[in-house]
């Protein structure tokens, strides 16, 4: 296991905890990896019956490690990343995310794979996907104007502009906004009533409010060979070198 992701298992919850504050737990190679296996494993241990996904410092996930978009691009499903989105998408355990600060790009979109999503009062989230020069990636594009509704989906990726933790519950991904303080343990105290459940009977509920899983992992496979086209574009490269040197981007 990977320094960068702690994991600990109590009480029939398994704690996945992001852990690289320094880069506001940007989420590079062997992060991913970390966390799918996490994801995983989780599905065939027997001391395991609920997942909480959280981050530590003042940020949940700056996204992707943007130095890896550069230097280790996703090749294709062997990636990381797509085993990530595979585990995380399939999973058979329910998962509750306790946003704790900012949430950027997969940072947002693995949380409409999450069942129970509580943020932070104060965390923003954002899909910046359109001002990288990228595109929608985990199925972002299929699930959030399902549960956005297109209009707001649109504008949440197409101006890709930060919004708060409210506007996240207003549209539909959310389940709460939480004072900062408390909540680990709002997210606990719901990990704790999924883990009393009989297990059976929750994961092939959530497995029937999740059974279009064919459609999310075509959109998911769809959507990551645009990414890899816009990766390599010249805007998408203007971008990351702006981010690297603290500048704007100049789009053509
Ligand atoms: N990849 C790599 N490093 C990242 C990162 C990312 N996605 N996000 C943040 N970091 C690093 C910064 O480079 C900085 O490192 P440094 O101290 O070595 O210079 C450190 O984390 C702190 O980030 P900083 O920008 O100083 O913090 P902030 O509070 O001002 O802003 C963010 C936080 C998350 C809003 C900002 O860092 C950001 O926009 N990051 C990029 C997010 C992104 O575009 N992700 C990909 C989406 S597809």
């Amino acid at each position: 296991m990977s320094d960068l992701v702690n994991t600990s298992v109590k009480d029939g919850i398994l704690t996945i905890r992001m852990n690289r504050a320094d880069k506001k737990n940007a989420l590079n190679l062997e992060m991913y990896d970390a966390m799918a296996a996490a994801i995983k494993d989780a599905d065939t241990n027997p001391d395991v019956r609920v997942i909480v996904i959280t981050g530590t410092g003042d940020s949940f996930c700056a996204g992707n490690d943007l130095k890896d978009f550069a230097e280790n691009p996703p090749t294709g499903k062997s990636s990381p990343v797509m085993k990530f989105l595979k585990a995380i998408s399939t999973a058979e355990t329910p998962i509750v995310a306790a946003v704790n600060g900012t949430a950027v790009g997969i940072g947002t979109t693995m949380l409409l794979h999450c069942d129970f999503v509580y943020v932070a009062k104060d965390a923003m989230l954002s899909l910046p996907f359109i001002n990288l020069g990228l595109v929608p990636e985990a199925a972002a594009s299929l699930l959030l104007p399902r549960m956005a509704g297109h209009a707001r989906a649109a504008e949440l990726l197409m101006l890709g502009e930060p919004f708060s933790a409210k506007e996240a519950l207003d549209t539909g991904i959310a389940n709460a906004v939480c004072e900062t303080a408390d909540l680990e343990k709002v997210a606990m105290k719901t990990a704790k009533k999924l883990a009393a459940k009989p297990k059976d009977a929750l994961r092939t509920t959530k497995a029937l409010l999740r059974r279009d899983f064919e459609s999310v992992a075509q959109r998911i496979d769809a959507e990551a060979e645009e990414f890899k086209k816009a990766l390599a574009s010249p805007d998408a490269k203007e971008a990351l070198l702006a981010f690297k040197e603290k500048r704007k981007p100049k789009f053509n």
